[in-house]
């Protein structure tokens, strides 16, 4: 089968790395968590002072992230990939309250975005990949063969945030929760810099009441139609 980039993007905890990891396995494509990359730099400022009064400070940001090393590397006992901050692994750091309430600031500077992108777009360069993130399918891959906007809604979007929370023995309250969600939407929304909107060609997947199974399986039916309809196309064109 031809391989081709796979692009999801929407909302916060809507699923889409749940998605992104099962379709990479099931298809033996790599899965690119780009979330994860904004969260490593997030964390970088947090651990090095480059945050006050709630708010990343922008030139002390800006004149280090083109030097932060951040790639991902499998994890063969977990099978899963993770992430790595100059050399670190910071999986389960950067998942935390703390950065998780700062990422969307972060992830709004121009150059901290541009230099992620220049990251994503190498990872993704040999296609067979599932990214997952904000503006892939909008910005980072245009081209994207399949993309994907996913969305749920707000109350059960909490409380799978709350269930990784305590599966990471970290526990907050469910407003607590559906405010950290809010804000991290509507920043991700209103930033000037490539915010999140659905791509004009994104197929959308609300998975409010729909099983893990039920959304890959419609994934997969996505994936052979494409398939399908590659090959009407070259048959048409002998
Ligand atoms: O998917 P996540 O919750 O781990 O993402 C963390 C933050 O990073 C979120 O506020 C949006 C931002 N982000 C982004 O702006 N662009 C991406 N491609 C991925 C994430």
């Amino acid at each position: 089968m031809k391989k081709i980039t796979i692009a999801i993007d929407g909302f916060s905890s809507c699923g889409k790395s749940t998605m992104a990891k099962a379709l990479a396995q099931r298809l033996q494509y790599s899965y690119i968590d780009t979330g994860a990359m904004y969260r490593a730099v997030t964390l970088y400022a947090i651990r090095h002072g480059m945050i006050s009064a709630g708010l990343p400070l922008l030139d002390k940001i800006e004149g280090c992230v083109e030097q932060l090393d951040i790639s991902f590397r499998y994890n063969e006992v977990l099978h899963q990939s993770e992430v790595y901050l100059n050399g670190e692994n910071v999986e389960n750091e950067i998942r935390g309250m703390e950065v998780s309430s700062l990422v969307s600031k972060v992830a709004a500077i121009k150059k901290v975005r541009a230099t992620m992108v220049v990251l994503q777009r190498k990872l993704g360069k040999n296609k067979a990949v599932v990214m997952d993130g904000r503006d892939i399918g909008t910005s980072v891959f245009p081209n994207a063969e399949l993309k994907l906007f996913m969305t749920a809604d707000p109350e059960v979007r909490a409380r799978r945030r709350m269930d990784e929370y305590s599966s990471k023995g970290q526990f907050y309250p469910i407003e607590e929760v559906k405010e950290s969600l809010r804000q991290r939407d509507h920043d991700d929304m209103t930033r000037a810099e490539s915010p999140l909107v659905k791509a004009d060609d994104a197929i959308v997947l609300d998975n409010s009441e729909l099983s893990r199974e039920q959304q890959l399986e419609f994934v997969l039916k996505l994936i052979a139609d494409l398939h399908f309809a590659d090959k009407s196309e070259l048959r048409g064109q002998k």
